[in-house]
């Protein structure tokens, strides 16, 4: 480094460096050029590559007093690509994707994972739970139960970085201890019912 190398950038908002990181622009781009649905393998790879600045965010960043805020980046007929706004104590319904692969980066905060299943009685009931970190990715096979959130107890907002395939249509939510399922469409569920 020079001596006078002493202006540095901004610091990014996603701090996970990876050699082959790429930015939303790129992202979207290798979406764009999809042939098919990919697998959920690839979901996952193309979101451990993604690296979020604070202006790839800027248009997508808000929140909401009330449910958390969806943002939508991409849709076409393979992918879904979305941004989610969380304050603390903000957090899905128990829900699947209906056959939807799906995966998520943490961009910003902590996000706790809540897994069910559903006894030999299809009542639901609880099996695990998992923490991710800023720069951590997860994917949901399908079927795959589960509820995401920002704890209460985090202290900080959230900023979730979500990718469908193929794109989301209708959503099941789940009660612990039922049998029953409800279902939401599209435009029920795209304002914080679940995702
Ligand atoms: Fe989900």
């Amino acid at each position: 480094m020079s001596a006078n190398a002493t202006v540095m950038p901004p610091a990014p908002v996603d701090s996970e460096q990876t050699p082959q990181s790429r930015s939303l622009a790129a992202l979207v781009d290798e979406l764009r050029g999809l042939a098919a649905v990919p697998s959920l393998e690839k979901l996952d790879s193309l979101l451990e590559g993604v690296q979020l600045s604070e202006e790839d965010l800027r248009p997508y960043r808000s929140f909401k007093a009330g449910n958390y805020a969806r943002h939508r980046v991409f849709r076409n007929a393979h992918v879904e690509l979305l941004v989610l706004c969380w304050r603390p104590g903000q957090r899905t319904p128990i829900h699947d994707h209906n056959g939807s692969h799906g995966a998520v980066r943490v961009c910003e905060g902590v996000m706790w994972e809540t897994i069910f299943e559903q006894d030999a009685q299809s009542q639901l009931r609880y099996k695990s739970a998992r923490q991710w970190l800023t720069g951590g990715v997860t994917g949901a096979e399908v079927p795959d139960i589960h509820q995401l959130g920002n704890p209460d107890v985090s202290g900080q907002d959230m900023v979730t970085l979500h990718l469908y395939a193929p794109p989301l249509g209708v959503l099941n939510t789940y009660k612990v201890g039922s049998a029953e399922v409800g279902r939401y469409s599209l435009d029920q569920f795209i304002d914080g019912a679940g995702i």
